[in-house]
């Protein structure tokens, strides 16, 4: 089995920290490795697992490398993108370029995980792992489900059939699944109870995968396969054709292929997963003082309480204040409170706009 790991996207709502040269899934934000470190640390101990394959923009190549090396991997390859066309393309041209990595399995399980996620309970992890694989060997596509506590609109959402599949342990016939539903539609959702969270990992056959999209995205398969024939390797990175890849349409496995294939299977996972897509998200999987603060860095606190609190460059003090976010970076501060944390969107538009 190859763990694919995608590490393409741009974590903008964990601005100032995250930013276009090092986004989310390169920075230490729980614990002392960075995301992308963790993802890696947390497969070791899976049944014969193959060297890692990632998927990252062109830019990234170096801090990808350093990472790895860091974690003493060296047989990783790692797939370069000129330009972002979301998780279809990126999952595709590593399933084309794994049917060629190991000579004497043409037909290899991928184990799709996003670099950016946070799992507490690894052995809870690992063994949903383990269950993923009876059905993926059977040709199916495997999504891990995880319950939801609120109507969060930023997931795909998955109805599953209540009893498990024969022959298949804790798979569940996937009935539905709609990609980032409206408010209306996920408060519904969640009230039924009938719901999982899609996290985003999966794990099926490379040749699975590449007969539903060619069912449903026959261009992205076609851009991806001549992206993979005019790739050129460069040390220990492989580049695709630039011209080739940048003409696929740019679109989500969830949106490309998952609402539409009846092929889906999930295995629920309970292992404390959050993808920490923001402050507040990021403050209930830290660790936390006696009042309820998250704190990293240099950091004094007087009458605080329930708070993020990160200070990278300098001294941060805060006195008196409750449910805060407040991140000092070298070149930008945020202060804001933690129930309107999801504004941060408007701030990281804003600067964009100013180029
Ligand atoms: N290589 C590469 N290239 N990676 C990418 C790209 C890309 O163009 N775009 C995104 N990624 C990576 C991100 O770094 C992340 O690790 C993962 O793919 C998922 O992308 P997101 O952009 O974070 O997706 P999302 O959060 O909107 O939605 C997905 O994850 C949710 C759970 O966190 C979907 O799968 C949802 O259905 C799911 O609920
Ligand atoms: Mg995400």
């Amino acid at each position: 089995m190859i763990p694919v790991i995608l590490s393409g996207g741009s974590g903008t709502r964990l601005w100032p920290l995250s930013r276009a040269k090092k986004p989310k899934q390169f920075l230490p934000l729980v614990n002392e490795k960075s995301m992308l470190q963790n993802t890696l640390l947390r497969l070791k101990g899976i049944d014969d697992l193959a060297a890692p394959l990632l998927v990252c923009n062109e830019d990234h190549r170096f801090m990808v490398a350093e990472q790895l090396r860091e974690l003493n991997i060296n047989d990783a390859c790692i797939m370069l993108e000129p330009v972002g066309r979301n998780t279809a393309p990126a999952i595709a041209i590593a399933a084309i370029q794994a049917m060629q990595l190991l000579q004497e399995q043409q037909d290899p399980l991928l184990l799709v995980l996003a670099a950016d996620h946070v799992i507490q309970d690894i052995p809870a992890f690992q063994q949903a792992v383990a269950d993923a694989r009876v059905a993926a060997e059977a040709g199916k596509l495997v999504t891990f489900g995880i319950v939801p506590d609120s109507a969060h609109t930023g997931y795909g959402y998955i109805r599953r059939t209540t009893e498990p599949l024969q022959q298949m342990p804790n798979t569940y016939q996937v009935a539905e699944f709609k990609e980032k539903p409206d408010k209306k539609t996920a408060l519904h959702y969640l009230a039924s109870g009938e719901y999982c969270w899609n996290s985003g990992m999966f794990m099926f056959k490379a040749s699975s995968l590449l007969a539903e999209l060619e069912k449903f995205a026959p261009d992205i398969v076609n851009a991806c396969q001549q992206a993979v024939a005019a790739a050129s390797r460069d040390l220990d990175f492989v580049r695709v054709g630039s011209a080739a890849f940048s003409a696929s349409p740019a679109d989500s496995l969830d949106y490309a292929v998952l609402e539409k294939s009846d092929n889906t299977v999930m295995v629920p996972l309970n292992a404390g997963w959050s993808d920490v897509g923001s402050y507040d998200a990021l403050w209930e999987v830290m660790a936390k003082d006696a009042e309820g603060n998250a704190c990293r860095g240099d950091v004094m606190l007087e009458s605080t309480h329930n708070s993020y609190v990160n200070a990278e460059e300098k001294l941060v003090a805060v006195i008196g204040l409750n449910n805060v976010i407040v991140v000092e970076t070298k070149d930008a501060v945020l202060v804001a409170n933690k129930d309107d944390i999801q504004q941060v969107k408007n701030i990281v538009q804003r600067l964009q706009s100013y180029g």
